[in-house]
C-alpha cells in the first residue's frame, strides 16, 4: 500500500492548513468559551470547496479521495475541533452516505447544494435510549402512500440546529437491527423541530442538539439503501465517520507536542529551560511516537476506503489508536504547562477537553475493540 500523496491530496492539504491557521485558529478560544456556532468559519470552508471534497465533480463535488479529507481534517482539528467535527459530520455521514446509497433523482437534488456549503448536512441515528446499541432504536417511520411518516425523537445531533439536511434512520419494521430504514430528510419539513442543546465539556462551539420528529412526512424517494436494510447504510457511513473522528485526534495531538515544544523551550526553571530535563523529554518523545503511528493508521484506512476495500477494522483501529492518543498527548501537554496549562490563557485546556470526545462518538473505545476483535475472529 503507498502512501504517497498525489498532487490534489497535498493541494488539499495545504489548503485547509492556511484555512485552519487564518480563518479558524483566530476565533476558537472565544467561540468555545461563548459555545458560538463557526459560522465564519463553515461560510469560508464552503467557499473553499471543504464543504464538496468527497462528492463527485458531477454533482458539484471536487471528487477526491478520503486521502485529500483525512489530510485536510487533520489540519482543521489542529486549530479547531469544533469546526473539524462539523466538517467531518456533514462530509463523511452526511454528503458521502447519500452519495453512496441514494438514488439519481435524491444525488441530484441534495449533492449539489451539499457541496456548495449552501446547505449544512447531520446524521441523527442516536436516541436517548441507543447510543451503542443503536440497531435499538425506536423512532418509527410507517409507510403513507408515496411516504413515510417520521415520528420519535434523535439525540446527540452533531449541528443538528444548523443542518438543513439529515440523514435519519427510523425503524420500519420489527425490532432489532434488521428492521430500520434510513432516509434523507430536511429541517425545514413540518413536524421537525430542534430540541435540548447539549452544554458539553468540550468541541463546545460545535452544536449538540436533540430533534424531535413529529409526522414528518418523507418522499419514499428519500429512502437510503433498501427498506429495513438502513442498520448496514448506518454501519458502513460510520465507518468513514471513524476515519474523520480520528483525524480530528490526530489533529488535536500535533496541536499539543506544538504548544507543548513551544512552552519547553520557553519556560525555565532551575535556571534552564524545561526541556532541558528528561521527565519533559520522555513526553514529548512519546508524544511524537503516537503521532507517527496515528498518521500511519490514517492512512491505512483512507486508503483502503479509497481502493474500495473493506475498511471497518482499520477504522475502528484509526479511531481507538488516535482517539486514546489524543488524551494521552493533552493529559502531557497540560503536565507540560503545570499551572499555566490548567488555565484559558494557554490552548492546551481547550485540547485537554476537545480530546475527551473523540472516545466517546462514532462508537465509543469499548465499541471500536468490539468491532476489531470480531473481525479478528472472523478472518
Ligand atoms: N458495514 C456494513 N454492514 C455492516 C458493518 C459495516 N461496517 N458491520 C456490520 N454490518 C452488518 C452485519 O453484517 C450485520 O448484517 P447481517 O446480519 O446481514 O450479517 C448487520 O450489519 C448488523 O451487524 P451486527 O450484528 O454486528 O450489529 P450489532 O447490533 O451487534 O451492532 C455495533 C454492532 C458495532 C455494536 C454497532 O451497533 C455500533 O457500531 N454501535 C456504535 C454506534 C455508534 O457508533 N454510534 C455513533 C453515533 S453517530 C455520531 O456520533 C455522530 C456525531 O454526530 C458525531
Amino acid at each position: 500500500m503507498s502512501f504517497e500523496l498525489s498532487d490534489d491530496e497535498i493541494a488539499i492539504r495545504d489548503l485547509a492548513r492556511e484555512f485552519a491557521r487564518k480563518e479558524c485558529a483566530p476565533g476558537a478560544a472565544e467561540r468555545d468559551k461563548k459555545e458560538e456556532f463557526p459560522a465564519g468559519p463553515m461560510a469560508k470552508a464552503a467557499e473553499l470547496g471543504l464543504t464538496g471534497l468527497l462528492i463527485p465533480e458531477a454533482y458539484g463535488g471536487a471528487g477526491l479521495t478520503n486521502m485529500a479529507l483525512s489530510l485536510a481534517l487533520i489540519e482543521i482539528n489542529r486549530e479547531d475541533a469544533s469546526v473539524g467535527v462539523t466538517l467531518s459530520v456533514h462530509n463523511s455521514l452526511c454528503a458521502s452516505c447519500v452519495n453512496h446509497w441514494a438514488n439519481e433523482e435524491t444525488k441530484k437534488k441534495y449533492l449539489p447544494k451539499l457541496a456548495s456549503g449552501e446547505w449544512l448536512g447531520a446524521y441523527a441515528l442516536s436516541e436517548t435510549g441507543s447510543g451503542s446499541d443503536a440497531g435499538s432504536l425506536t423512532c418509527r417511520a410507517v409507510e403513507d402512500g408515496d411516504h413515510y411518516v417520521v415520528t420519535g425523537s434523535k439525540a446527540w445531533i452533531t449541528s443538528g440546529d444548523h443542518a438543513d439536511v439529515l440523514v435519519l434512520f427510523a425503524r420500519t419494521g420489527g425490532g432489532g437491527n434488521k428492521g430500520v430504514s434510513a432516509f434523507v430528510v430536511e429541517s425545514s419539513w413540518p413536524g421537525f423541530t430542534v430540541g435540548k442543546k447539549e452544554p458539553k465539556m468540550g468541541i463546545r462551539s460545535s452544536s449538540t442538539v436533540q430533534v424531535h420528529l413529529d409526522g414528518l412526512r418523507v418522499p419514499k424517494a428519500n429512502l437510503l439503501g433498501k427498506l429495513n436494510e438502513g442498520f448496514k447504510v448506518a454501519l458502513h457511513t460510520l465507518d468513514g465517520g471513524r476515519i474523520g473522528i480520528a483525524c480530528q485526534a490526530q489533529g488535536i495531538m500535533e496541536a499539543c507536542l506544538d504548544a507543548s515544544l513551544k512552552y519547553a523551550k520557553e519556560r525555565t526553571q532551575f535556571d534552564q529551560p524545561i526541556a532541558e530535563f528528561q521527565p519533559i523529554q520522555w513526553k514529548l518523545a512519546e508524544m511524537e511516537t503516537r503521532i507517527a503511528a496515528g498518521r500511519m493508521l490514517i492512512y491505512r484506512a483512507a486508503r483502503l476506503k479509497d481502493a474500495g476495500e473493506h475498511h471497518a477494522k482499520e477504522a475502528a483501529t484509526a479511531k481507538l489508536f488516535t482517539s486514546r492518543g489524543a488524551n494521552a498527548s493533552a493529559r502531557d501537554a497540560v503536565q507540560i504547562h503545570g499551572g499555566a496549562g490548567y488555565c484559558t490563557d494557554f490552548p492546551v485546556e481547550r485540547y485537554f477537553r476537545d480530546a475527551r470526545i473523540t472516545e466517546i462518538y462514532e462508537g465509543t473505545t469499548e465499541i471500536q475493540k468490539l468491532v476489531i476483535a470480531r473481525h479478528l475472529l472472523r478472518e
